[in-house]
């Protein structure tokens, strides 16, 4: 429809080119015939005639076009100049109003939409820039400002040998995570901008899901928590080193959101022709309006789980299978648990 419209509106350029032509001719023959009439045998007389209609028809017909210009390209394309020079300029909040009706529209009409809707993406990935950068400030500034107060402290001369440890203590794990805020930003970022090339070498899920497991066995004891695993042996053809961020960050969500005496259930199956990982836990659950987030940049659901991480983990879960090529879904019920489910894709699957 749209590219019908277009022909039809050059067409009728042509054929405003080609009535006036004909116009010319015509009014000129006229002309012509009058002044032959009017002068007999003079041809000179006739001539100048000739060169005087001739100039003021054509005069005519150039001040015509020169409106149509004016008003159909010139200011269409001063309105389209302005606007990139802004843009130019960093302006990204320039929108331009179109010169006919949706339905109406002509090339420029449709150069404009083009450029509003670019400007309207530019603002889009601006705003979330600058979330980035003051979420990413928001969570430097509160470790900074623990390191900066209990290393004042520390100094005291005062404190006894047990508090100084303690203190101690508190600086190695805000440096800790402060290391690891880096680390996740850097990752999330080279996943962003793909600058990433993934290993394709075999990999034997179900000892990749065990060794996961085991980094948190230390927590999961702490929390008295009941571990059931039912992994079965697969092997598919991934990047061993981005599948390991996935299994961490679930396990230990899992782990986090679930209070002492709750369990942790963690599969491996086989479901057609992929393989399919299931990381459940009997924990606070997620409500449908955080599900809706949850694998957004920054995001945590709620203040009181807040105090622990930087709500990167999913995000980046979520970017690493999409390189890898999988799919990823959870299931979840408030105060009852949540479910998070992988499925990674089948065409990268090999069986040992
Ligand atoms: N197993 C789970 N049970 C309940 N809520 C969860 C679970 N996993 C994720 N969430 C919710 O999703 C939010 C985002 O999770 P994400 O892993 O991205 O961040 P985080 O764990 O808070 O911080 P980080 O991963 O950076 O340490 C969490 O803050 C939490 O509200
Ligand atoms: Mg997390």
């Amino acid at each position: 429809m749209k590219n019908r419209t277009k022909h039809i509106l050059s067409l009728s350029g042509y054929l405003v080119l080609f009535l006036t032509v004909a116009a010319i001719i015509t009014v000129a023959i006229f002309v012509y015939a009058a002044a032959e009439e009017r002068f007999g045998d003079n041809k000179g007389m006739i001539a100048l005639v000739m060169l005087i209609a001739v100039f003021f028809l054509a005069l005519v017909c150039t001040l015509i076009d020169g409106i149509r210009r004016k008003t159909m390209i010139d200011r269409p394309v001063e309105k389209i100049l302005e606007a990139t020079e802004r843009i130019t300029a960093g302006d990204f909040s320039v929108r331009i109003a179109t010169d006919h009706p949706y339905g109406r529209y002509n090339e420029f009409d449709r150069i404009i939409e083009d450029l509003n809707r670019m400007t309207a993406e530019l603002s889009k990935t601006e705003v979330l820039r600058s979330d980035f950068v003051s979420n990413v400030s928001h969570e430097l500034k509160t470790p900074l400002a623990i390191i900066e107060n209990y290393s004042t402290a520390i100094r005291d001369a005062e404190i006894d040998r047990e508090t100084r440890e303690r203190y101690a203590d508190v600086l190695i794990a805000t440096a800790k995570r402060l290391s690891s805020l880096v680390t996740n930003i850097l990752k999330l970022n080279r996943l962003e901008n793909q600058q990433i090339r993934t290993e394709q070498t075999s990999v034997r899920l179900d000892e990749m899901l065990s060794d996961a497991i085991l980094q948190f066995e230390d927590r999961i004891e702490e929390k008295k928590l009941e571990l059931d695993c039912d992994l079965d042996e697969i092997t598919i053809v991934s990047d061993p080193n981005y599948l390991e961020i996935v299994w961490n960050n679930l396990i230990s969500n899992a782990v986090k959101f679930t209070d002492a005496g709750g369990s942790i259930r963690v599969s491996l199956k086989e479901e057609q022709g992929a393989a399919v990982v299931r990381v459940s836990d009997t924990g606070c659950g997620i409500s449908k309006e955080t599900g809706e987030h949850i694998f957004d940049k920054f995001y945590q659901g709620d203040t009181s789980h807040a105090q622990e991480g930087n709500g990167l983990g999913l995000a980046l879960v979520k970017k690493v299978i999409d390189v890898l090529g999988g799919e990823i879904s959870v299931e979840s019920e408030v105060g009852k648990g949540s479910t998070f489910l992988v499925r990674l894709r089948e065409g990268k699957r090999r069986e040992k």
